[in-house]
Formats: structure tokens, sequence, C-alpha cells
């Protein structure tokens, strides 16, 4: 393919697409480097593709549009666009500052058919953004899949909405909203640091509070649909409807999210206490975040259904099906996930099973689950010293008789 030597058709859920040979960009201990290659594709974001077609097909028929228009501002090979396009039926107008990006994405739209429904441009994503508002094309979805932060697209992805339309973002900058680079936190999501051992959700809640206070000063409300953390990245789902009252309304949503070093407590709050209620230790504090569910799970549990149907042709088979499932079981507990094995190491006794222990809180009459954010981690709305008793009661070395 002249032009395109570097470039070889792979396969990713229902397109085909052009994508960097990856012998040719490996590191020396053989592992594919995507950001090496001459325009970005990264085959491990296939199952947040994966997520975002089904998104798109479950969020088009619950709010009955004929004509579901995505901005995809950051696209790279364009294989999301596209993606959109085939799988979701999609309008969608596209764009990446650089030029070859822009032309192996053309050429994937025509390969998989799409070239009458996906629109590229060579542009500034801001750029892009701004002059769709100019055009008075009012997306449906703006997906931001930037390196990094979206946070420097997102006020632009925000303007570009009409009255209603949702703003789907992934953050790969995980060290910094994860609390282990503070300044860089402050600096980009003007939040106050900390390091929490529930860090995963830390990232997912500090990103989903941004978005509701970047949209609210555009004077839009914003409901978190769907956020999550999966493989290296934190991906939020809000839809913004325009209005000031919505706005305020959304505001309340944020608060600040609690660690207790000496005791393990974890906890969302409105107000920023000063010492832990359980140990008179000082709490670590950080925020604010959104403090309210991470699904809608009505919307969620369509998108399981969809995904059911969907996954015999999505790039990773089951995988949605199977995290929307198990996704639903945990999302509308609005407590920090515990680290059962920060939470035993504190407690100085072995760590019980995470399943164990969700399993026995379920027992006693909570709500409890692991979590898809991080394999040693319970969700619970049991009170502390409940989850303490059932770790002290559940690790390996009380039954032991020790
Ligand atoms: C992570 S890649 C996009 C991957 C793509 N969305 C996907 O799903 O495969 C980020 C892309 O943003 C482009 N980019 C970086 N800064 C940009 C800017 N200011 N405006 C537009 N594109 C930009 C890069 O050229 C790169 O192709």
């Amino acid at each position: 393919m002249q032009g395109l030597e570097g470039f070889a058709e792979a396969r990713e859920g229902g397109v085909r697409v052009l994508v960097p040979r990856e012998e040719l960009y490996r590191r020396p201990d053989g592992v594919y480097e995507p950001a090496w290659a001459p325009v970005f594709y990264n085959p491990r974001m296939a199952f947040n593709r994966d997520i975002a077609v089904v998104f798109a097909r479950v969020y088009g028929r619950l709010r009955g549009v004929s004509r579901l228009l995505v901005a995809e501002p950051l696209a790279g090979t364009g294989v999301r666009a596209v993606r959109y396009a085939v799988e979701a039926g999609a309008w969608v107008v596209a764009g990446d500052i650089d030029p070859l990006a822009v032309e192996v994405a053309r050429r994937n739209a025509e390969i998989n058919g799409v070239s009458g429904r996906v629109l590229l441009l060579n542009m500034d994503a801001n750029e892009m953004l701004a002059s769709l508002r100019r055009r008075g094309l009012r997306p449906d979805i703006v997906d931001l899949d930037p390196f990094g932060s979206p946070a420097p697209f997102l006020d632009e992805a925000i303007r570009s909405l009409g009255p209603r339309g949702v703003v789907a973002a992934t953050a790969t900058d995980t060290a910094p909203l994860a609390g282990s680079h503070p300044r860089a936190l402050r600096r980009r999501y003007d939040v106050r640091p900390a390091r929490t051992a529930w860090e995963k959700e830390q990232a997912v809640r500090i990103l989903a509070g941004y978005i509701i206070r970047r949209a609210a000063s555009s004077e839009y409300g914003a409901r978190i649909l769907l956020a999550y953390y999966a493989d290296y990245y934190v991906r939020v789902y809000a839809e913004l409807v325009k209005g000031a009252g919505r706005a305020d309304e959304s505001l309340e949503t944020l608060g600040y999210g609690l660690y207790c070093p000496g005791c393990g407590y974890t906890a969302l709050t409105r107000e920023e206490p000063s010492l832990c209620p359980y140990c008179g230790a000082r709490p670590l504090v950080v925020g604010p975040l959104y403090t309210g569910p991470l699904c809608d799970p009505s919307l969620v549990e369509e998108m399981k259904r969809e995904a059911e149907s969907l996954s015999s042709s999505l790039a990773a088979g089951d995988r949605a099906a199977r995290f929307l499932s198990a996704f639903l079981e945990e999302c509308t507990i609005t407590r920090p996930y515990y680290r059962v094995d920060r939470l035993s190491s504190l407690l100085r006794t072995n760590m019980p099973s995470p399943r164990l222990l969700a399993e026995r809180l379920r027992g006693m009459g909570y709500r409890a689950s692991t979590t898809v954010f991080d394999p040693r981690g319970v969700r619970t709305d049991a009170p502390h010293p409940v989850v303490v008793e059932a770790v002290r009661s559940l690790s390996p070395s009380s039954r032991g008789g020790g």
C-alpha cells in the first residue's frame, strides 16, 4: 500500500483496519510499544473500544436518537471512529493533529465502507470541537481518548454538546490520579492530593468529579452513567444536561475521600473530618471528587444484555458482558473498596480471600462484593468495625486457632 508500508490489516471487533505492523515497533524485551509506531494503535485498548460501542448502541436506543453523532477528536488510526460507524451505526466526526493518522483513518473508513459516515479532519482537537460548534453540529457523544489526561480537551468537548449529550473520557495518567504524583494531580485536576489504599477508585472518582466541575462552569449538570478502572486506565461516561440549576445539583455530589492509615477506615464524605471516627488518627483526605454511584444500574443492565448478545463479534469476546455483570454487583455501593491485603496487614493478620469476605458480609445482611477495580478489593456498606471483625475471623491464622 503506497506510503503505508509499515502498516498491515488487522481485525478488531466488527472491522478490519490498517494498523502499524507490531513487529517493527518492539522494545528490546520484545513487547510492542504503541507510542513508537508512526500512528498510535494499542490493541490492549480493544476492550475499552468494545465498551464504547456497546454504550453507543444502548445510549442511542434509550434516547431514541435516529442518527447518533459521535465526535472523536483524538482518533489515531481511526479504529474507534470506524467501529462507532460500523458497529453502532453512528455518524462520526473524527480528527487528529497528525496528517498521517488522518490519512490512515481515511483508508480505514474506506476499507469498511463507511467513508460517507465518517468525516475526518486534520485538526487540533480543541479546534475541531470548536468548529463543530460553529457549524451547529451537536454531537450526542464526544469521545476523548488522549495520551495521558483528557483535561486539556474537556472544556471544548463540553461546549460542543447541545442541550444534552455524553462526554466519554479515557485517562491514562493513572499515576497522578492515584496519588503517586501529587503535584501533577493538583496541577491537572485541581485536587488536594493524597494516596489512599483504594487508589484505583480514587483515580476514577477524581476524573468523574473533575468532569462534573468543568461541566458546571459551562452550566451543565452531569450524571455519571458509567465510571470504571480497567487494565491501566480510567474511563468515565458522563451525561450532561444544560441548566444552571442542574449544574448546582450535580456539584452536590462532590466531596472528599478518606483513608485512615491507622485503622484502614475508608469513606466518602461531604464534609472534611479532621480525625478518624474509629481510631482518632488523622486520615488522608483527597478531593474534591465524585461521591455518588459509579453507574446508572438500569443503563448498565441494558449494556450487559447488549454485550451478551454481541459477545461473539466484540474484540475481547465475552469480557465486556462479564465485566458489566460483575460491576453491577458493586457500582451502586457508594463507599470506596477496602484493600483486603492492606487492612489485614494493619490488623497483623493473614489476608482472607476477598470472595469469602464478601460472602461473609452478605451473609450478615450487608451489601458486599469483590471489585472489578482490584482483585484484592472488597466493596461493602458494612460498618468499619464489622469489616474489621469479619477480616479477623476469616483470616487463615485465626481459623487455624492463632
Ligand atoms: C491515544 S491516541 C488515540 C487512540 C485512538 N483514539 C484509538 O482508540 O485507537 C491519541 C492521538 O491523539 C493525537 N493528538 C495528540 N494531541 C492532539 C491534539 N492536540 N489534537 C488532535 N490530536 C492530537 C495523537 O496524534 C494520537 O493519534
